[in-house]
C-alpha cells in the first residue's frame, strides 16, 4: 500500500514508519510527506530517507476547505491509498474525514478514550493515574476518537514528570505504529461497525 505521512513537527513517529518500512515483507511503503508547517525536523527525515515531501502551509489558505483541498490533490496526485497522521496538528473537517473514512490512522498518546486531546500528559499526571499508554486509530470528525487499531499500555512511575512520561509513551509509540499500521495495510484488520475486527488488538 502507497501511504501518505502528515506531520506538523519532530516526525520520531514518522522515523519509526520509515524504519519498518524498510523491511522487504513491510505492506507500506511511505510515499509522500505532507508538513503543514514549513522547515520541521519531520521533514529532514522524510528527505534524508529519500521520500517526497510537500510543504502545505495552512496559513497560506483562507479556510480550511482550500486547505485540504490541496491536501487531498497532493495525496491523491501521488497515489496515496493510506493516510498516516504523526504528530499533526490540524483539524480536519467532515468533509475530509469522509474521503478518508478507514483509510485514515492517528496515533495518540494516551489509552483512548481517556484523555482525548492536548497536554495529555499533564492531564494523566493530574489525575493520578498509575497507567497510560499510546492508541492508534482510524479518523474520525470527533478529534481522538475513531475505531481502535491497537493499544500499548505503559507505566507512570512516582516522581514522573511531563517530559519522563512522555519519553516512555513515545518509546511505546515508535513500536505501536507500526504493528498498527501494518495490520491495516496487510488487510489483516478492518471497520465493521465501528469497531475494528479481525485480528487481536494486542501487539
Ligand atoms: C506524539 O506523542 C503523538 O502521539 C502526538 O504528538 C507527538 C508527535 O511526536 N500526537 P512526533 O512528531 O512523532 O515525534
Amino acid at each position: 500500500k502507497r501511504v501518505g505521512v502528515l506531520i506538523s513537527g519532530r516526525g520520531s513517529n514518522l522515523q519509526a514508519l520509515i524504519d519498518a518500512a524498510r523491511s522487504p515483507d513491510y505492506p507500506a511503503e511511505i510515499a509522500l510527506v505532507i508538513s503543514n508547517v514549513p522547515d520541521v525536523q519531520g521533514l529532514e527525515r522524510a528527505e534524508q530517507a529519500g521520500i517526497a515531501t510537500t510543504v502545505i502551509n495552512h496559513r497560506d489558505f483562507p479556510t480550511r476547505q482550500a486547505f485540504e483541498a490541496v491536501l487531498d490533490e497532493a495525496l491523491t496526485g501521488a497515489g496515496v491509498e493510506l493516510l498516516c497522521n504523526a504528530g499533526f496538528m490540524r483539524l480536519l473537517t467532515e468533509s475530509f474525514v469522509s474521503s478518508w473514512l478507514n483509510r485514515h490512522l492517528n496515533i495518540h498518546p494516551s489509552l483512548l478514550p481517556a484523555f482525548q486531546g492536548l497536554h495529555t500528559h499533564t492531564r494523566v499526571l493530574e489525575a493520578g493515574a498509575t497507567i497510560t499508554g499510546c492508541t492508534v486509530h482510524f479518523v474520525r470528525a470527533a478529534v481522538d476518537s475513531g475505531p481502535i487499531v491497537a493499544q500499548a499500555a505503559v507505566p507512570v512511575h512516582p516522581g514522573d514528570t511531563e517530559d519522563t512520561l512522555a519519553a516512555r509513551v513515545l518509546q511505546a509509540e515508535h513500536r505501536l505504529y507500526p504493528h498498527a499500521l501494518r495490520l491495516v495495510a496487510s488487510g489483516q484488520v478492518h471497520v465493521e461497525s465501528e469497531h475494528v475486527v479481525g485480528m487481536p488488538q494486542a501487539e
